[in-house]
């Protein structure tokens, strides 16, 4: 456990436990040295103990390179909550949390994350005050968030082809969910053609009724010939499988830790697939985020949020002169404004 603590670089990693409230979480604080660790709190059932702390390991790590980049005083944090196996209650079980966060006296500032939404920090935020995106104040990060993305898409897309239109492009997007469905809206409304996959029945429904997507199963999304794959879904979709089946020039999308390893990144160079790092391209969630933390008004975070393209462009350039992927590129610039710091 050390081993892997040290080789990912982070300062501290907290185990939380309350009995009482079927409470068990992982806070992983990668970095403080750009400012407090910020990240949200993700609820899900782990195959196991060690599977949820390399989850909130990998995610933290994530946050601070994605806050470097992004140009953010903040430092990277990820609260993981294993979700009891039996029946719970959610608005002790958040409180029981919110404690844990009080008590790193803001070293840690948490949000929302996979299975947790903005009405859940409510419960949250009666134990601390070290809580961003309540509905009271920045609110929903999914509409930033995706408006990042299509922004970091039109930039690979003007490196690649040269124009940054993406009118009548195939995307195929996985993940129906708060930011995929935002972004299909935006793609459709920009004359893109979409075909999308999502399990959840209803969540699909309403996205191809509103844009006219083609619906593919979960597992054909992958290997759709595309011009673009989106992942908006789980992470670690950048798999040996994945990266075999993919049919598309540029991967971008919303969702974190979309390779499972680093190689992958090579396998995608490998296969001339262009890959605009996760946590470059899906930036808007933490910058609508700083609304809260740092007072900035919208139309700067707005601003901010329409600069991820430049930083999309600036990553990829790095990429061709130091002939690496854009993934190593994008790691070596956030790591040389870590050390700054
Ligand atoms: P969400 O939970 O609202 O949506 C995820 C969707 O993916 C769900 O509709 C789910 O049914 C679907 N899904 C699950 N497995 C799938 C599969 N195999 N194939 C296709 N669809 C599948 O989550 P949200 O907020 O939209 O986030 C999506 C991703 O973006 C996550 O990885 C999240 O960590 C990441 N992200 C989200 C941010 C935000 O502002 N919400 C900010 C930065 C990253």
């Amino acid at each position: 456990m050390f081993e892997t603590i040290a080789a990912l670089g982070h300062e501290q990693v907290v185990l939380c436990s309350d009995r009482g409230a079927a409470y068990r979480a992982v806070i992983a604080l990668h970095s403080t040295r750009r400012g407090p660790a910020v990240g949200g709190t993700r609820l899900l059932a782990y195959p196991s103990d060690d599977l949820a702390l390399l989850d909130a390991l990998r995610l933290s790590r994530a946050m601070s390179y994605k806050s470097a980049l992004a140009g953010l005083p903040f430092g990277g944090g990820k609260a993981v909550i294993l979700r009891p196996g039996g029946p719970f209650d959610r608005a002790e079980l958040l409180r029981a949390h919110g404690r844990a966060v009080e008590s790193l006296g803001g070293r840690f500032v948490t949000a929302e994350d996979v299975g947790v939404s903005a009405a859940d920090l409510e419960h949250v935020r009666l134990e601390t005050r070290h809580v961003a995106g309540l509905p009271s104040g920045a609110g929903d990060p999914a509409p930033f968030t995706a408006k990042g993305v299509l922004r970091a898409l039109e930039a690979a897309a003007a490196w690649r082809w040269g124009t940054s239109s993406l009118a009548g492009r195939r995307i195929a997007l996985q993940g129906c969910g708060a930011v995929g469905a935002q972004l299909a809206r935006a793609l459709h409304a920009l004359g893109a053609r979409l075909i999308v996959a999502d399990p959840d029945a209803t969540r699909l429904a309403a996205v191809t009724a509103e844009t006219g997507a083609e619906a593919v199963a979960p597992d054909e999304i992958r290997g759709v010939p595309a011009d673009v794959f989106a992942p908006c879904a789980l992470g670690g979709v950048l798999d040996d499988a994945g990266v075999a089946a993919l049919r598309a020039t540029l991967v971008v999308g919303a969702a974190n830790n979309q390779l499972l390893e680093p190689r992958h990144a090579d396998e995608l160079a490998r296969r001339d697939i262009l890959y605009v790092p996760d946590y470059v391209a899906n930036a808007g969630g933490v910058l609508s985020g700083a609304m809260d933390l740092l007072g900035l008004a919208r139309d700067e975070v707005e601003r901010r949020i329409d600069a991820i393209g430049e930083t999309v462009t600036r990553v990829l350039e790095r990429a061709r002169a130091q002939s690496v992927t854009p993934a190593e590129a994008a790691d070596r610039l956030a790591e040389e404004r870590l050390a700054q710091a």
